[in-house]
């Protein structure tokens, strides 16, 4: 049972803000345009979790809805924001930077972390300038950009602002001029937004769990994600419903977990992310690992997002999970970082106990 740290309050209300996949479907998106929107079922999950540890809950919806709500006068101790967003690259800052302005606390990272991990260019130097390893990388933002240097071949290709694998498959690994050419102008055309061209990583693939802030930032688990069909080299599933079919996860111990875990925490203080989150990395030609991308709004449903899964390979179940999410969350909130640590007190979560 959670204690919830709030000044004040035994029983918090919090509020719930997401994009339901559903509704937007409903109004005309198509399922890519959708993909990275949640589930009816990943709500309930959260709901279910946040009820058995003593919280109230109340569901808000999307950023049109908060909106709405808080002009009503509703408030909240606290909201729980899993807001992807649809257009822009604010998408995912909207609901932290109007919670914000009205003095909400809440879940996950804030508006600047958001925008700058949305977009992996930006985010990528932001990693580089901190030293942590990540591919060489250039931008194409317009045909005419074909013409500049760029990292020599292999590379690999991907819009610059998209998750849960959209515009990435077997055509985003390149190894001439011709195929650069092509797949650049068909990314450029499809996603309307600059083409991010990078040396390819050949090596194994990681994701790192992440719970915690400043010196309680914790490593909850280290995943490697591998392909169960033959033919395919590369993570190439263009939705993760279909997941089981195409992927197989491990969990990863031992030095190579250490030396995934310590780059995902260099990363997360580099990027300023909060309370929880997903580190993706891959091994260069010379066995090391390498940044690729941070989710810190790592998928929550409680079946097949990649962070419940690492977290339950590292003993921690569901209810669990999001228990450590809310008490990173509360205690940087409401007690500041210098406070007596209350959460991830069971080592057995973390590889970097203090
Ligand atoms: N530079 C690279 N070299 C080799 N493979 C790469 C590289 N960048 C990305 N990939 C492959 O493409 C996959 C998806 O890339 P990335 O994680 O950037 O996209 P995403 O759509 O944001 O992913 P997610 O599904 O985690 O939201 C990676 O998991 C990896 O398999
Ligand atoms: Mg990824």
């Amino acid at each position: 049972m959670a204690v919830p740290l709030s000044p004040g309050t035994d029983e918090m209300k919090i509020g719930l803000t997401y994009d339901l996949c559903s509704e937007y479907l409903s109004l005309g998106y198509s399922e890519e345009d959708t993909a990275e929107l949640d589930t009816t079922e990943t709500i309930e999950g959260i709901e279910i979790a946040l009820h058995s540890l003593g919280y109230k809950t109340e569901r808000i919806g999307n950023a049109k809805s908060l909106m709405m709500r808080l002009l009503n006068g509703n408030r909240w101790d606290l909201v729980f924001n899993i807001c992807e967003g649809i257009f822009g690259d604010g998408r995912e800052s909207l609901v932290p930077a109007i919670l914000d302005d009205w003095q909400i606390p809440y879940v996950f990272s804030s508006a600047a972390t958001m925008a700058l991990t949305l977009n992996k260019a930006l985010c990528k130097r932001v990693v580089r300038d901190a030293g942590i390893p990540t591919p060489d990388f250039c931008l194409v933002r317009n045909v005419d950009d074909l013409e500049n240097s760029k990292p020599e071949f292999p590379l690999f290709l991907k819009p610059v602002m998209e998750g849960s694998g959209k515009g990435i498959g077997e055509h985003s690994l390149v190894w001439t001029e011709e195929e650069f050419n092509t797949v650049c102008r068909h990314l450029l055309r499809r996603y309307e937004q600059p083409v991010l061209v990078e040396t390819y990583l050949p090596g194994r693939e990681f994701t790192v769990g992440v719970c915690g802030n400043g010196p309680d930032a914790r490593v909850i688990g280290v995943m490697e994600v591998t392909f169960n069909k033959e033919v395919m080299e590369i993570y190439s599933y263009e939705n993760k419903q279909n997941y089981k079919e195409v992927v197989v996860y491990h969990k990863v111990e031992g030095e190579m977990a250490e030396k995934c875990g310590r780059l995902a925490l260099q990363v997360w203080e580099a990027t300023g992310s909060r309370d929880s989150g997903r580190i993706d990395m891959k091994l260069n030609k010379l066995g090391q690992p390498e940044f690729m991308e941070i989710n810190p709004l790592a998928g929550l449903n409680f079946k097949n997002s990649d962070l419940p899964i690492l977290a339950r390979m590292n003993g921690m179940n569901f209810t669990q999970l999001i228990d450590a999410i809310m008490q990173a969350a509360l205690k940087r909130i409401f007690l500041g970082s210098e406070a007596h640590s209350v959460m991830m007190k069971n080592e057995q979560y973390s590889y970097y106990p203090t």
